[in-house]
């Protein structure tokens, strides 16, 4: 199996979950000149013409550092500190979803290199409350990734990554999706071994280590469907 690995600088919001101003031109710059191999800003909380103008900002930067820039339109759900709506309303009603007509726009203006975009995937149990819970079975709009991917031109990230359904992620593959973000069954691995075995930070370092395995080697490879793509 091919490997390769990078350091990437994940959501450097504009605006963060409890709605303060981040100061994200200096944390881009901070990382760019540490040797981050990609950056990713979140301005999806402003208003098109604002998070179009904060990305090209952005994606100026990067690219004058020679590495490409990631930025998210839509509302992917679930960041936030407060309540979310049940997750079957969101899909239903695909609140919050990345609309094609202001994918295209966005792409060719704000010279982005990736699109994370809103497709039926939330992110996962960041708030305190819901942080040891199992994630909602998340699932995707695989036509839709479709055809914002043919609008957008640009390949496409998704986040929220954990707990999706397989099949849905693996038909989102062949959609537009070309990097895929997974964090919470990562850190719950970890915080569950450390509740486990207190202060044992080798320990939980270790079952980090086996889950990625389980998930890249098991869960993403392993099936009839990647194989296909393979
Ligand atoms: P999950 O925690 O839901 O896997 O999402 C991770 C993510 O999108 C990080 O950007």
């Amino acid at each position: 199996m091919p490997g390769h690995t990078l350091l990437h600088l994940d959501h450097i919001p504009v605006i963060d979950e409890d709605y303060k101003k981040v100061d994200y031109v200096e944390l881009v710059a901070r990382a760019l000149k540490a040797g981050y191999q990609s950056v990713m800003i979140d301005s999806s909380r402003l208003s098109l013409e604002e998070n179009i103008k904060v990305t090209a900002e952005i994606s100026a930067m990067a690219h004058e550092a020679g590495v490409p820039c990631e930025a998210e339109l839509g509302a992917v759900m679930g960041h936030e500190s407060g309540e979310m709506p049940p997750y079957e309303e969101i899909f239903a009603k695909k609140m919050g979803f990345t609309k094609l007509e202001e994918a295209k726009r966005f792409a060719l203006e704000s010279k982005c290199d990736w699109l994370s975009v809103a497709v039926g995937n939330i992110h996962g149990q960041v708030a305190e409350a819901v942080r040891n819970q199992k994630k909602p079975a998340a699932r995707l709009d695989v036509e839709h990734i479709g055809a914002l991917y043919q609008a957008a031109g640009i390949p496409l990230v998704l986040h929220g990554g954990s707990g999706v359904q397989h099949e849905c992620l693996l038909e989102a593959v062949k959609a537009g999706i070309a990097k895929i973000n997974v964090g919470t069954e990562m850190r719950q691995a970890y915080e569950f071994a450390l509740q486990e075995k207190e202060g044992d930070i080798a320990y939980a370092q270790d079952k980090v280590y086996h889950k990625v395995r389980e998930y890249i080697a098991g869960y993403l490879y392993n099936s009839d469907l990647a194989n296909e793509l393979k």
